[in-house]
């Protein structure tokens, strides 16, 4: 080969692998499909761990959680759902903001429900990339469960959620409080999310919500929140 030859060749097997490159940064850059639930037909997620295996969450506690609270929010946000389907441009505004309002809350409740059961189940030790983005910025491994738990705190004896977000619009990691269910970071990203609600503590701690916490921390699965982390984070 000479040195005519020997540059094609490389010239060549530069722009495949360009090409290749392009190809896969392509497939990386698709979308996934959508995939709308029809109106009403949202179903509930079973609970994806044992509840008798829980330490000091009761499994009465969350199975009645699970079936009650939860699978209720999912059953009135169908049936608003099936409301919304009949709209047409002569039904009273009043009529459709109130439809949307209890929408929204319904499907709020219906989806963190969704992500508080998911990221129960664990040993409760922060571990994966996400424990290591809470302590790079709060300051220390401590600092962001010291504000979550006075968030959670500030909640108790009333309603609400605690929920560690990624914020996409300002790139970082925020803790929310919310007492109700409608309320939400603008598109906030859930990562670690805490039903503050009495109905989630009341039967195993009555009134002393800072022992649900505490279970509630010591059940956390860290393996889930890194993995949302991760998906968030693509
Ligand atoms: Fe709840």
């Amino acid at each position: 080969m000479n040195r005519r030859q020997a540059i094609g060749s490389i010239a060549g097997a530069v722009a495949a692998t360009a090409a290749a490159t392009r190809i896969t940064h392509a497939k990386a850059a698709e979308k996934p499909a959508l995939a709308p639930v029809a109106p009403g037909a949202h179903k509930p997620a079973p609970l994806p761990f044992n509840a008798a295996k829980l330490q000091g969450l009761s499994e009465k506690l969350l199975t009645s959680h699970h079936d009650n609270n939860y699978s209720g929010a999912v059953k009135n946000l169908n049936a608003v759902e099936l409301e919304l389907d009949k709209v047409t441009k002569q039904t009273p505004g009043f009529q459709v903001a109130a439809l949307r309002e209890r929408e929204l809350t319904y499907a709020n409740s219906a989806f963190l429900h969704e992500r508080y059961f998911e990221n129960l189940g664990g040993d409760g030790k922060p571990a994966g990339d996400i424990a290591k983005a809470l302590s790079s910025q709060f300051g220390s491994a401590g600092r962001w469960e010291e504000v979550a738990r006075a968030t959670a705190m500030s909640l108790g004896g009333g309603s609400g959620w605690v929920v560690i977000a990624l914020s996409p619009l300002t790139n970082d990691l925020r803790v929310v409080g919310t007492s109700g269910h409608a309320p939400a970071l603008a598109a906030g990203t859930p990562l670690l999310v805490l039903d503050m609600f009495e109905h989630a503590y009341a039967l195993d701690f009555g009134a002393a919500h800072a022992k649900y916490i505490d279970a509630f921390l010591a059940n956390v699965n860290w393996a889930v929140v890194d993995k949302r982390w991760q998906a968030a984070r693509k």
